[in-house]
């Protein structure tokens, strides 16, 4: 079994209390078994990643079953989850338990490493999707917006990313058009052009 808290003195700074593994599975499950591969989730005060690693996991199942193009697949998988928290250390952690989980899963069900441009997709989202930040105040620990992008995985290789202020999503509560920023690049070639 994990430990659920590192010190007493972040149980007591920050409220820092991992939930189980019993706990997380029991909120999982009532998902539907048949969610989209896209649905977004955000985790806003996401500790070391319990349930972000959960809804991945449940994802990866998805993707590996839905079978074409599994490259693609993996990276809409890790896209549309986000997660914030207010300690650097924690958003590390789960940033990296989440590339381990993805590259696992690609070794065992396909068989061989994950490709190094699939690895680099996924490192570049995960820095993005999951930040340290206040996710009360919506800045960071030096006073920036937090920001997050949404992303399109093109059948090409090719990725759009428009990046918004967390600020302004909230506001919105659903239909958000005040990107600050869009790009397109490819994950094949590391080729990242501005088209607004
Ligand atoms: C009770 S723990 C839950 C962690 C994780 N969600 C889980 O279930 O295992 C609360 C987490 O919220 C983080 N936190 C506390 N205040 C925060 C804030 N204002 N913004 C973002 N994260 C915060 C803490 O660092 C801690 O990791």
């Amino acid at each position: 079994m994990s430990a659920q808290i590192k010190s007493r003195k972040r149980v007591a700074d920050f409220g820092e209390v991992y939930t189980a593994q019993k706990q997380v599975n029991d909120m999982l499950a009532l998902l539907p078994d048949d969610m989209p591969l896209e649905s977004t989730y955000l985790e806003p005060a996401c500790g070391n990643g319990n349930f972000l690693a959960a809804i991945l996991k449940k994802k990866l199942s998805k993707a590996l079953l839905m079978g074409e193009n599994i490259d693609r697949l993996f990276v809409i998988a890790v896209s549309s989850i986000y997660g914030v928290d207010i300690q650097e250390d924690n958003v590390l952690e789960s940033r990296n338990r989440m590339l381990h989980i993805m590259t696992q899963a690609y070794k065992s069900h396909i068989g061989m490493e994950m490709p190094s441009c699939v690895v680099n997709a996924v490192s570049s989202i995960l820095k993005q999707n999951i930040i340290c930040g206040n996710t009360l105040t919506a800045e960071s620990a030096d006073g920036q917006p937090l920001t997050f992008c949404e992303w399109e995985i093109k059948d090409s290789g090719y990725v759009i990313c428009k990046e918004y202020h967390f600020s302004d999503l909230i506001e919105a509560n659903g239909e958000c058009n005040k990107y600050i920023s869009k790009h397109r690049y490819s994950w094949l070639v590391d080729e990242r052009i501005k088209v607004a």
